[in-house]
């Protein structure tokens, strides 16, 4: 038969990256918590109108890259390609914003985008998505950046750089993009069909374009930091001086615009050397005017996402994360193999992981077995020993044997494992 293999783009997370996986999540969950934040878990499928209307209509990801469906009734659906939206529309229809002034969450799960697949880059990716809503303060988007930098260290990152710019508001910013597209004016052949596009639709999209020519001619464009108004410069003044204050380092990066229309003000990005292309091992802004241009109430808003993969790459490997077993039983004969059985489910439901073979294969063959699953101790019995009433207990790692008596050998078993 012809194998069925996992669709392009879609990757399985193995036992062993699974673990790093939990143990990233726990930490995340611990810096999350110690800064305030509450866990919310959101569906994986929203209607499309909310990521078209929150993520932008001209963005490569609502152009591109959405999984989207009619469903059985004809209701367009989409597998999300992030979570902020998902977010802000639970935060509305659950009213948060009448429990408490400042609401501050965190999400953790799946993402879908149908980008071309490559290193670091999967249609379905995870992300550890954090956001605060109802505080405008330039506090805010320092303590939001900090945890993201803590987090990212305390799972083992290093060489960071934080990359920070203020994209502006509805005051300042159009005044940006008609500069831009004064500047692209007489440059259009330089660039690429959707970004010849873009100039009416979306000017500030041409920063984030991959196409060499277009990355070239956008090189020489102005920058939105000379445009920015009064208000707009003093919060992005006053988010870096609190990072400062929090001596935290980044760069000012006036050309990053990210690929998600909803920003204002400050945007972030955090990069990394050890991933090659797809260099972005999380990003975030503020999103003042969403929430309510999501039908709620006046509530600014800002976050940020890590991309679980990305950071999982970075990581070294782990040479002491091999999964370990408590006690492997060696069980030679149709006796021992039944008392084996009982035995070693016992075990298990009393907490201790234990493993036997059900072949009744060689010594040999067992205990090879046994150091393949990376037991701490052995129980080796056959007909002898249960004639003798006593079987043979080896800590494989000192080669040490005990004997212990048949009678009560689950109590005495679990003892002494759990007393080592
Ligand atoms: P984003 O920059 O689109 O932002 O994604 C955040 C992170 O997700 C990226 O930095 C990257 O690490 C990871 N990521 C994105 N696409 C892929 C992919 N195809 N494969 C693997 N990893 C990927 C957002 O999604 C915003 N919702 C962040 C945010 C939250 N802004 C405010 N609140």
């Amino acid at each position: 038969m012809e194998k069925i293999t996992a669709i392009r783009g879609f990757k399985d997370i193995l036992p062993r990256d699974a673990s790093v996986f939990r143990e990233v999540e726990s930490i995340a969950r611990q810096v999350f918590t110690s800064f305030g934040f509450k866990e919310i878990r959101v569906p994986i499928i929203e209607k499309t109108e909310l990521f078209k209307r929150s993520i932008g209509e001209t963005t490569d990801i609502v152009e591109k890259e959405m999984y989207t469906f009619a469903d059985r009734d004809n209701e367009n659906i989409t597998l999300r390609p992030e979570a902020t939206a998902s977010v802000i529309r639970a935060y509305i229809e659950h009213n948060m914003s009448a429990a408490e002034q400042i609401t501050k969450l965190f999400t953790i799960g799946p993402m879908f985008r149908r980008e071309r697949p490559q290193k670091g880059r999967f249609r379905q990716f995870n992300q550890i998505d954090v956001e605060l809503f109802g505080d405008d303060k330039p506090q805010s988007d320092a303590e939001v950046i900090f945890m993201l930098m803590h987090f990212l260290i305390s799972a083992g990152l290093n060489s960071l750089q934080l990359e920070i710019n203020s994209l502006g508001c509805n005051s300042c910013r159009p005044l940006f993009s008609k500069a831009i597209v004064d500047f692209l004016k007489g440059s259009e052949k330089n660039l690429c069909p959707d970004c010849q596009r873009r100039i009416h639709t979306n000017p500030l999209r041409v920063f984030d374009c991959k196409v060499e020519t277009c990355a070239a001619t956008i090189a020489q464009a102005p920058v939105i930091l000379d445009f920015l108004c009064d208000n707009c410069k003093d919060h992005f003044g006053q988010v870096k001086s609190f990072l400062n204050d929090l001596e935290m380092p980044f760069v000012i990066n006036a050309r990053m615009v990210r690929g998600l229309d909803y920003y204002t003000k400050t945007a972030f990005e955090v990069k990394t050397n050890a991933l090659g292309a797809q260099n972005a091992v999380a990003g975030g802004g503020r999103y003042n005017g969403l929430v309510s241009f999501l039908g709620g109430p006046e509530v600014p808003g800002i976050g940020f996402a890590v991309g679980f993969e990305r950071l999982v790459a970075c990581l070294p490997e782990d040479e002491n994360n091999n999964f370990k077993t408590d006690l492997f039983i060696a069980a030679l004969g149709a006796k021992a193999q039944k008392i084996a059985f009982g035995l070693t489910n016992r075990l298990r439901v009393a907490g201790i992981s234990a493993e036997m073979d059900y072949a009744d294969k060689s010594l040999k063959a067992q205990m090879k077995r046994a150091d393949k699953l990376n037991s701490s101790f052995a129980l080796i019995f056959g007909d002898k020993e249960i004639e003798e009433k006593q079987v043979l207990l080896r800590n494989m790692q000192t080669k040490n044997q005990q004997t212990v008596p048949l009678d009560g050998l689950l109590e005495s078993i679990i003892k002494i494992i759990k007393e080592r």
